[in-house]
């Protein structure tokens, strides 16, 4: 190969990185949902943070940048490819979410707390990082709770409004306010799930630990996972798809 082709090969191969560099993540994954299991991968937020860059993104993880890139690549395009929530209406979009993932928080929140409760009591005074994980789950779930009951009283309902081509005069002024709001409101469910991670070693169970830690750890990091995809569909597919009819 001459020099000039096999630099053209590597100008074109720049590029492309370039090209996956530049986009916003919560837009991959729209595109391809199984990107989100790369994310995943190298600790990138692509629901919270679905809004930046990949190269700030990925920045911000310490991911390096032509790993992420090389995994994005090798992650198959060939079927099913693209998020099928973002073909759906928006009020079905809705209905999924409240009783898929709304219901989903209502059913095990409770849950994590009875569990990170029952690891105060049993281990509290022998583990520091016991009583403060304890409390760092208590605020994530008591926080998620009025979340939900705004987003299925005042913003989904304008929503469902807007989908039928109606006006929405809600309190809240213009529909991005409470957009926004929620926005604001996921982000803090992350910044909670940042230090949940950085407390249990990314959820990992110490050697002693007895069933109920393990079984706690287990269950926040599905509770995580299912945050993440509800965060998704709302953040990156429902609130754009509501502003865009809003206009
Ligand atoms: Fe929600
Ligand atoms: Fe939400």
């Amino acid at each position: 190969m001459s020099s000039a082709n096999a630099s053209s090969e590597l100008f074109a191969h720049e590029e492309s990185s370039q090209s996956w560099l530049d986009r916003k993540v919560g837009e991959l994954v729209v595109e391809d949902f199984r990107r989100a299991h790369v994310f995943s991968q190298f600790g990138i937020d692509f629901c919270c943070g679905g809004g930046k860059l990949l190269s700030v993104a990925c920045e911000r993880a310490g991911a390096d940048t032509g790993a992420v890139v090389a995994a994005l690549n090798s992650a198959s395009l060939a079927n099913g490819k693209e998020d099928e929530s973002n073909h759906l209406p928006l009020a079905e979009l809705i209905d999924f979410i409240e009783s898929t993932h709304h219901q989903y928080i209502r059913a095990k929140g409770p849950l994590l707390i009875e569990y990170s409760e029952k690891m105060v009591r049993a281990h509290g005074k022998e583990h520091d990082e016991i009583i403060p994980f304890a409390g760092l789950v208590r605020a994530l779930v008591e926080d998620l709770m009025p979340h939900l009951m705004k987003e299925e009283k005042i913003l989904f309902p304008a929503i469902r409004s807007l989908s039928q081509g109606e006006q929405v005069n809600g309190c809240f002024g213009h529909i991005s306010n409470p957009i926004n709001a929620m926005q604001h409101e996921h982000e803090e469910a992350g910044a909670i799930l940042e230090q949940l991670h950085q407390l249990t070693n990314d959820f990992t169970p110490p050697p002693h630990a007895c069933t109920t830690w393990r079984v706690c750890y287990a269950t926040l990091a599905e509770f995580e996972a299912d945050l993440h995809r509800h965060i998704h569909l709302e953040s990156n597919i429902l609130f754009p798809k509501a502003l865009v009819l809003a206009q």
